[in-house]
């Protein structure tokens, strides 16, 4: 309905007024105000001044000039759907974790898939690792999965990430180029980084341009811990397998798609869902013992390497399904902050250093980007089940404790003494015994980097072994200089030697000397 009034009245310019009634709601301040017109601010005389009295106005563009947050550090362009996850096969002997007990039983899930080193406005088809981070809501709190489509990492301990990621954003003199791969700066890391070498044979192959968020796998990486009532640990890896499979694009389809819809992900997604095609993922686990890891020829701490599943089978558990898209993109995609911290009882860490270092940066990171103490408040993040505690006020509070006492001990009774602590249902941590001198060391069990990145090479099929190939060049052809080609070159004659000459030969190199190995590889030890 287009109305006149004010406007006209006053002598306004003829724009298009909709006026409120029936069912169309009244527009209003933040306050609550009801707004007699949105198109014109406040002036003295048709042609004069705009009024600071003009409270409308004020309120409308101080809220427009606030509205950005700061983008996340990395991983800054995600897409989110709420599910459910379902337990198909009870881990009740194994851990005391709610949502592992009874079969059948439907927890609510959110999830974020997400590019790692673009920016929030990236394209969706890049070159890049996939964050898959999950975030089920379980009755004894939130268990927040934050994993990647990709099985290892490329550092082993968290105080490289900054190095890393700063390696691999856009070079800070001039601020290009967004592809994290191509250019000087991330391959230099790379090629002085030789635990890498594992990552780089993935990122470098087609997992790094899937066909759409519902083919790709997912990782929880760590090796992680399942504890039962008396505190029994068993170590696990958790992997989500979509149920339709795994599938990639090749590189030229990628650079096409990325012209033509940059939202390629993400619009797949939403058109799944929204046609009730629902995606769906089996969530398995490797369950294994301190005296099976010792069996080893790597340290189950270290997160470049995997424990192949021909020596420990994955067991299925669960599927988890996205039946639901948001309903605002800011308040749930956006604002969802997931931390590898969020574990509930029965679920805990290793001592893996990259793990150790993630459970304070994400924290930390948040309250920046959300900007309070309080980010748990907001509904994506609050658990759905009770939260009580003493801790209170700080900006944006929307809980606070209830009650006299926001303290303990107290003596105050049931109804005003607030909640107590309960040893039995409460989080324990594993009564790991830890001893040693303080030092700023890597164990020796961490230093073999090329064997398990030459598993993976040669575990695939001639064509995508081709395609390795063909990326390592297009890469490193991006790569001005030849020190830093060379270098990586280096590596990978620690890997394959055809590799090696392949990627040589494609950037016209002499094929250089193998890096120095850590320690020999396996396969160049003696059979024992
Ligand atoms: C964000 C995975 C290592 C710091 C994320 C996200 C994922 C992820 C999936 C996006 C979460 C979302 O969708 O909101 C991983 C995996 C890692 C890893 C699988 C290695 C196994 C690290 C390390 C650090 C780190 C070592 C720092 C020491 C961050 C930060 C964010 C982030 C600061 C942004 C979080 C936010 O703003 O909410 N990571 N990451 N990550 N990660 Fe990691």
């Amino acid at each position: 309905a287009l109305s006149h009034s004010f406007a006209e009245e006053q002598g306004g310019g003829g724009e298009t007024h909709q006026s409120a009634g029936g069912d169309v709601a009244t527009l209003t301040t933040q306050n609550g105000v009801p707004v007699s017109d949105d198109q014109n601010s406040l002036k003295q005389g048709a042609r004069g001044p705009t009024l600071i009295e003009d409270f409308h106005f004020r309120e409308k563009i101080f809220h427009f000039d606030h509205e950005r947050i700061p983008e996340r550090v990395v991983h800054a362009r995600g897409y989110g759907a709420h599910g459910f996850f379902e337990l198909t096969d009870s881990l009740a002997d194994i851990t005391r974790a709610d949502l592992f007990q009874r079969v059948g039983e439907h927890t609510p899930a959110f999830v974020r898939f997400s590019t790692v080193a673009g920016s929030k406005g990236s394209a969706d088809l890049a070159r890049d690792v996939r964050g898959f981070a999950v975030k089920i809501y379980t009755q004894e709190g939130n268990w927040d999965l934050v994993g990647n489509n990709i099985p290892v990492f490329f550092i082993q301990d968290a105080i490289k990430f900054p190095d890393l990621i700063h390696a691999a954003k856009p070079e800070p003199d001039r601020g290009f180029p967004q592809a994290q791969t191509a250019h000087d700066n991330f391959w230099d890391f790379i090629s002085l980084t030789p635990e890498s070498m594992h990552m780089i044979m993935w990122i470098m192959s087609d997992r790094t341009i899937p066909r759409s968020f519902r083919f790709m796998e997912g990782f929880g990486v760590h090796t992680f811990r399942l504890l039962d009532a008396e505190g029994k640990s068993t170590f696990v890896k958790f992997h989500w397998k979509p149920k339709l499979g795994l599938q990639s694009v090749v590189w030229n389809e990628a650079v096409k798609i990325n012209g033509a819809d940059p939202d390629f992900h993400r619009r797949d997604l939403w058109n799944a869902i929204t046609a009730g095609d629902f995606p769906e993922w089996e969530l398995g686990v490797q369950l294994f013992d301190e005296a099976f890891a010792e069996t080893f020829d790597f340290d189950v701490l270290d997160p470049t390497k995997i424990i192949p599943e021909e020596v420990l089978p994955v067991r299925p558990i669960g599927r988890l399904v996205l039946d639901r898209v948001v309903d605002n993109f800011f308040a749930e995609t956006e604002q969802v902050a997931f931390c590898t911290q969020n574990v509930p009882p029965g679920i805990d860490f290793s001592n893996d250093p990259l793990l150790q270092g993630r459970n304070f940066s994400y924290l930390d990171t948040q309250l920046k980007r959300l900007g309070s103490t309080n980010f748990t408040h907001i509904p994506i993040n609050a658990p759905k089940s009770p939260v009580a505690n003493f801790q209170q006020d700080g900006h944006m509070a929307m809980r606070n404790p209830v009650g006299r006492a926001n303290y303990e001990p107290n003596s105050w009774g049931a109804t005003t003494g607030g909640p107590r602590e309960d040893p039995v249902r409460g989080f324990r941590s594993y009564a790991e015994v830890a001893e040693g001198p303080k030092l700023r060391i890597r164990p020796e069990s961490f230093a073999d980097h090329y064997s398990q990145a030459r598993q993976f090479y040669v575990s695939q099929t001639a064509i995508e072994q081709k395609h390795i190939g063909d990326a390592l060049v297009f890469e490193l052809s991006k790569v001005e200089r030849a020190d830093i080609r060379a270098r990586i070159v280096s590596h990978l004659l620690n890997i394959d030697g055809d590799l090696a000459a392949t990627v040589a030969d494609g950037l016209a190199l002499p094929l250089p000397q193998p890096a120095q190995a850590a320690r020999p590889t396996i396969m160049d030890l003696p059979p024992s």
